[in-house]
């Protein structure tokens, strides 16, 4: 059966259609539709050629998923060697390949180059007959190389089939197959995840995805192509200049380099060079230095090649981001939250053009994945900002059974217990109140609005105070003094006043505020109003054993650990006892309030306004602990409104509503009437 004219027709269409999206996405960089859209477009190409077959097409965009796997690859011939490049390493030989250069095409004024970043990736050579694309290979050792056709077609940014007027009929284009530092950072995720191999860098994962004999695994790697230069071509009248070259290469629908310019001379050159080392953090790819080539085809004929590299061009390269060095120990650094970690100190080294002796090596599992012992050569990689990390010990160069890093039972900084909570990579120093590193974090924490709100005490304040010497831990904030505080920088006597003000005034607080402030792993403010509610006073929290902390809601076997380590630790009890000491307090409950009924459960309720003798927190206290809910907002589902003196915008907003209002003396009542039915 043949298909209808009109599928014949739509077929065509959307191969058409898809084509030049794909062609403004990946070549132009100005995509004219959204990415659901194409999808659509996809979907229903996709349908058609599966409801006839007959009108599939090898160059069609659905066929990009790869085939079934081969056994081999084939060994092909490059018709046309493909050479490597010489390089330069500092502005000396840079100017001294363009003078040498010069000299031998007797040329007085500048030479003019076309510049291109150099991508670190892998060579390939894409054949296009009749703008078609009939094979593709790697470079190999630049005579022969091997057919990965089944693999280059699966990328999305080579074209299968080559657009405009003037289809030559034989061109060989060249490029690199590179994977952007994104696309590589989800592909090892996916692998970590999936238990398989992670690369070390991009351009392992693209040599590893390119060599894969399964296309249809190629397929789903996020590899991509940019094309710097044509290499044999007939039936095709070229510029006489690289980089209308590379313009023509555009045009035809492949993708060339984004910062690729004409330059002048080789002080531009210089100048390229070192905007795009500047710029080399920002871009999505990794580069090792750019490429000068000679602009002038015919120049570039008469400079001919040194055995395997042109004389008209130059690779000048990026000091190197992955270096090898010895790992000469391994030590445990203590973080702000208390996480240890690994950090490896090597044989100074020079990476991206800083030197080098120490590097991270993440977590525990990471050592062990990678096989690192101390003593090893590894390999250290520094991008831009981010901190050195060993990428992976050099195994071949091991001698004797080297030893494996070990996690310390203690904190090196403060001695405390180091702990692994079950299911976690992380190793913690559980000293959270009083060690060194973390007490910081501890104390910015405790001052944060949520936690104890102390106003005017910000995180540089709080810096200041710890490196100045004046307070160690969290119960210190309550023995600073007016001198003390106006003698920090930036301080004047009255906003000095005001933080001490603002420290007395918090001592009121409430227990479920003041759990949360103690900064103890995974309790939050819901599991610190939970545990509040619970026990009723700190002692008995303190003391509780894990089987008693797992009736609380939401406590589950993690966080009764986390509070058992916590108030193990006789430091914290300390620290606790010493808060309370300084005035710290929240309204006693007694024994009956302590299991008190659920009897307000189910209702929900605003408060606003000012109420007597108690805070608004406090108020709330009182209500969550009969098993009611609280709200910031009106809505038509509050039971009542709490609304004290000056409640303001909810007072209307309930009236609006018609929902309940009640004032002081109702709420004396609703919390009375609630605890007395429980007797
Ligand atoms: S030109 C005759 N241009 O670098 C010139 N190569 O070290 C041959 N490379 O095998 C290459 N970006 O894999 C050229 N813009 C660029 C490049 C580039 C990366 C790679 C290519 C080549 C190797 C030579």
């Amino acid at each position: 059966m043949t298909a209808p004219e009109s599928i014949v027709d739509e077929i065509a269409r959307l191969r058409q259609e898809l084509n030049e999206h794909n062609y403004r996405y990946h070549v132009l960089d100005t995509p004219q539709i959204s990415d659901q859209a194409y999808d659509r477009l996809f979907r229903r190409l996709l349908q058609l050629e599966r409801e006839n077959p007959e009108l599939t097409s090898a160059d069609s965009p659905t066929q990009r998923v790869g085939s079934e796997p081969a056994s081999h690859f084939d060994s092909v011939a490059h018709e046309m060697a493909m050479l490597s490049l010489d390089n330069a390493f500092d502005d000396e030989e840079m100017l001294g390949f363009d003078r040498r250069l010069r000299d031998r095409l007797e040329q007085e004024t500048g030479l003019g180059y076309c510049a291109e970043p150099k991508l670190d990736g892998l060579a390939v050579s894409l054949l296009y007959e009749a703008g078609e694309l009939v094979r593709a290979a790697t470079r190999g050792d630049g005579r022969r190389g091997e057919d990965i056709t089944a693999n280059v077609r699966t990328i999305k940014s080579v074209p299968l089939s080559l657009i405009g007027d003037s289809r030559p009929r034989r061109i060989e284009v060249r490029g690199e197959v590179y994977m952007e530092i994104a696309g590589f950072d989800a592909l090892n995720r996916n692998q970590r995840e999936a238990g398989d191999k992670v690369f070390a860098n991009p351009r392992n994962a693209a040599a590893g995805s390119l060599r894969l004999l399964d296309s249809r695994i190629t397929a789903s790697r996020p590899l991509k192509f940019c094309s710097y230069g044509i290499g044999l071509n007939e039936g095709v009248e070229l510029p006489a200049s690289q980089y209308r070259q590379m313009q023509y290469l555009r045009e035809i629908g492949i993708p060339i380099s984004r910062q690729i310019e004409r330059l002048d001379s080789v002080d531009d050159c210089l100048d390229y060079y070192r905007r795009i080392l500047a710029a080399r953090e920002q871009l999505a790819f990794d580069i090792d230095g750019v490429v000068f080539k000679l602009d002038d085809i015919d120049l570039q004929r008469e400079a001919g090649f040194v055995s395997r590299a042109p004389r008209w061009a130059i690779a000048y390269k990026f000091p190197a981001q992955e270096v090898m060095t010895r790992l000469l120990d391994v030590d445990f650094q203590v973080g702000r939250t208390g996480a240890l970690t690994p950090v490896a100190r090597l044989e100074p080294v020079a990476v991206g053009g800083v030197m080098v002796s120490n590097a991270t090596l993440h977590n525990m599992d990471e050592i062990e994945r990678k096989d690192i012992r101390i003593g090893d050569i590894v390999i250290v990689r520094r991008a831009g900002d981010v901190i050195p990390e060993v990428v992976a010990p050099v195994v071949q160069q091991r001698e004797g059974r080297p030893a494996r890093p070990k996690m310390p039972a203690s904190c090196p900084v403060c001695g405390s217990e180091v702990m692994q909570q079950s299911g976690q990579a992380a190793y913690r120093c559980v000293g959270g109140l009083f060690c060194a590193a973390q007490r910081k974090e501890a104390i910015k924490h405790y001052a944060s609005r949520k936690a104890m709100d102390i106003e005017g005490l910000g995180d540089k304040l709080v810096e200041q105070l710890v490196e100045k010497g004046l307070i160690d831990s969290i119960a210190d904030l309550y023995d600073l003094s007016l001198e003390q505080v106006s003698g920090l920088g930036r301080m004047a006597e009255k906003s000095a006043r005001n933080l001490l003000d603002a420290l007395a005034k918090t001592r009121s607080t409430t227990l479920a505020r003041f759990v949360y402030a103690l900064g103890i792993r995974e309790v939050g403010e819901a599991t610190a109003e939970a545990l509040a509610g619970y026990f009723g006073d700190v002692e008995a929290l303190m003391d509780a054993d894990v089987e008693t902390l797992q009736q609380v809601e939401d406590v589950g076997p993690v966080v009764a650990e986390n509070l058992r380590h916590f108030f193990d630790q006789q430091k914290n009890r300390d620290i606790v006892e010493k808060l309370v000491e300084r005035g710290v307090n929240w309204p006693q409950v007694d024994a009956a309030q302590k299991q008190q009924a659920q009897t307000l459960s189910g209702n929900t309720y605003v408060i606003s306004g000012r109420l007597d003798g108690m805070s608004r927190d406090q108020a709330a206290g009182l209500l969550k602990a009969r098993g009611a809910r609280v709200s910031g907002s009106v809505s038509v589902k509050t039971t009542a409104l709490i609304g004290g003196e000056n409640p303001g915008s909810k007072f209307a907003k309930a009236e609006e509503l018609g929902v309940d209002i009640i004032d002081q003396a109702g709420f004396n009542r609703l919390l009375d009437d609630s605890t007395s039915s429980e007797s």
